[in-house]
């Protein structure tokens, strides 16, 4: 189970509102008591915080923000000392414009730099080189007035995308990979991968037919020539060799794709990524048939020996408990954590944490600075981890740099801890159940049945069998039940156990995980 860590929010160590590699270092003790296998930090490197990391000015450092080197290299210790990865962000797509890199580059036309990054020549009129849009809203193109060229972001202005067509920056951006390595890290989440490779000629991308004005402008246009280009399998091929370079790393993309193209990313006889990001469960909506064919298609679309994944949220996107509700919730914690795959958690989710309002004059997020009103910023779901009742939820003794959510002196590590029904208990029985079962932790899968409301699986290794039923609806319902003898392991209401008759009752919201005779 890989648990991702927003560093900015989950522990302040030093009283400045935002949270440091000391205080993850400080909660440790918790991750192994929930089981946790692996810790994706997001960006820790030196950084304007125009994006609150994801713009690098330096790839092989720590932020004083967060601490130092050391700090560091001891986090990584701890983590090995108690048996847990560390998993760092990479972000190759993009540096900060405050790189040196790209401050040589912006120097003039005649750096040696300046084929690091993407510049253009304008279009007709002065007009952008192309169509393309920034994700953050507006163009992508940003006018350099000194060198009469425009420069590509796929992201903010303050994030030039690095040009890796150029041998210099692949070589460059690979050390930095093996800096890591060579420091104990145990693998990378890669950030943006899809966009690492563009059109070699810059086409236009296409208008999308179902985009209307209200939604998310950058989805005006489909991505067709500025994302999953041919050439990015070969980038991908080369990051792979890095990691082999040493024993028992793992290798994540970031890959916001349908199924099919997303697999195409786990290479042919395992070239390519160990996980591509698969971040359905996020984008599908929440009923029984949507989830169970979902299920189905990624399955079917595995190539033969690749392992499965699962995302429930993350940094980016609405948390689940504010998606689906606080008692969906319960019942998406025992999907995620029965599926066949490896499952990763977003910080907060394990205890229900919600999305938490933001006033206007209190939001962060760039994007949502950019193209405001229409609920695409992230900082709802950025809001502190909240251990303890107490002042600044036990996140900070300072003024944290996201308000609290209004309940944390309800919904904390703390309480729920103590508590043999809540959410957190519940995160820490699936992952103990899964652990210690063969069929969760590494056996097949097999659809059982469904209905608008139902889903029920079968997970199965040696000679074990159990089963998920899983009641996606706010009403009682009951399943004819051909197998006498089963037995409940686990509720999602954590009340229940027993053996199951000839028929099984599922209480609202609930979900079972049960042996099989
Ligand atoms: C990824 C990150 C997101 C970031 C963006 C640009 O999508 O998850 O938080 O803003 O890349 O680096």
């Amino acid at each position: 189970m890989i648990y991702q860590i927003y560093p900015r929010s989950f522990m302040d160590s030093n009283a400045d509102g935002t949270g440091d590699l000391p205080g993850i270092n400080s909660r440790l003790e918790y991750l192994e008591w929930l089981g946790v296998d692996a810790i994706w930090i997001s960006p820790i490197y030196p950084s304007p915080m125009a994006d609150f990391g994801y713009d690098v000015s330096n790839y092989t450092d720590i932020d004083p923000l967060f601490g130092t080197l050391s700090d560091f290299d001891s986090l990584v210790q701890t983590a090995h000392a108690h048996d847990m990865r560390v998993i760092l962000d990479y972000v190759p797509n993009h540096s900060s414009d405050q790189h040196p890199w790209f401050v040589a580059s912006r120097a003039g036309r005649d750096d040696a730099r300046r084929d690091w990054y993407l510049w253009h020549e304008p279009g007709a009129d002065g007009a952008p080189p192309n169509n393309w849009l920034s994700s953050f809203g507006g163009s992508a193109w940003e006018w350099d007035p000194a060198s009469a060229q425009y420069y590509y972001h796929a992201y903010l202005k303050q994030q030039p995308d690095l040009n890796w067509r150029n041998p210099e920056v692949q070589a460059a951006m690979y050390d930095v990979l093996r800096f890591w390595f060579n420091r104990g890290v145990d693998g990378f989440r890669i950030d943006a991968l899809r966009q690492v490779i563009k059109d070699a000629e810059f086409r236009d991308n296409p208008p999308d037919p179902n985009w209307n004005p209200g939604r998310d402008p950058y989805r005006r246009l489909l991505p067709l020539h500025s994302a999953d280009q041919p050439e990015l399998m070969d980038i991908v091929h080369r990051f792979r060799e890095v990691a082999e370079e040493y024993p028992e790393r793992v290798l994540i993309g970031e890959l916001w794709l349908t199924i099919e193209r997303l697999v195409a990313y786990y290479g042919r006889e395992g070239r390519g990524l160990h996980l591509p990001f698969n971040f359905h469960l996020i984008l599908t909506p929440w009923q029984a048939p949507a989830i169970s064919a979902l299920i189905d298609t990624y399955e079917a679309a595995l190539p033969p020996k690749a392992w499965p994944n699962w995302v429930l949220g993350n940094h980016d996107r609405s948390r689940v408990a504010t998606r689906v509700g606080a008692a969906q919730a319960r019942v998406a914690a025992m999907l995620l954590l029965t599926l066949r795959g490896t499952p990763t958690l977003y910080n907060g989710d394990e205890i229900g944490m919600h999305d938490v309002p933001i006033p206007a004059h209190l939001v962060q997020d760039p994007f949502e600075k950019n193209v405001p009103g229409i609920g695409v910023g992230r900082d709802p779901e950025r809001t502190p981890m909240q251990w303890t009742a107490g002042p600044g939820a036990g996140f900070t003794a300072g003024m944290p740099w996201l308000p609290l959510a209004d309940d944390y002196r309800e919904v904390n590590v703390e309480r729920q801890r103590g508590d043999p029904k809540s959410m957190l208990t519940l995160h820490r029985r699936l992952i103990e159940l899964r652990r210690r079962t063969a069929a969760l932790s590494v056996g097949g899968y097999a659809p059982v049945y469904n209905d608008d409301d139902l889903l029920v699986y079968e997970r199965q290794a040696d000679d074990m069998r159990v089963r998920v039923a899983l009641n996606l609806s706010h009403a009682a319902r009951t399943i004819p039940w051909s197998e006498p003898k089963s037995t409940v392991m686990l509720s999602t209401h954590l009340d229940r156990d027993g053996e199951v008759g000839e028929q099984l009752d599922l209480r609202a919201d609930e979900g079972l995980v049960l042996t099989m005779p």
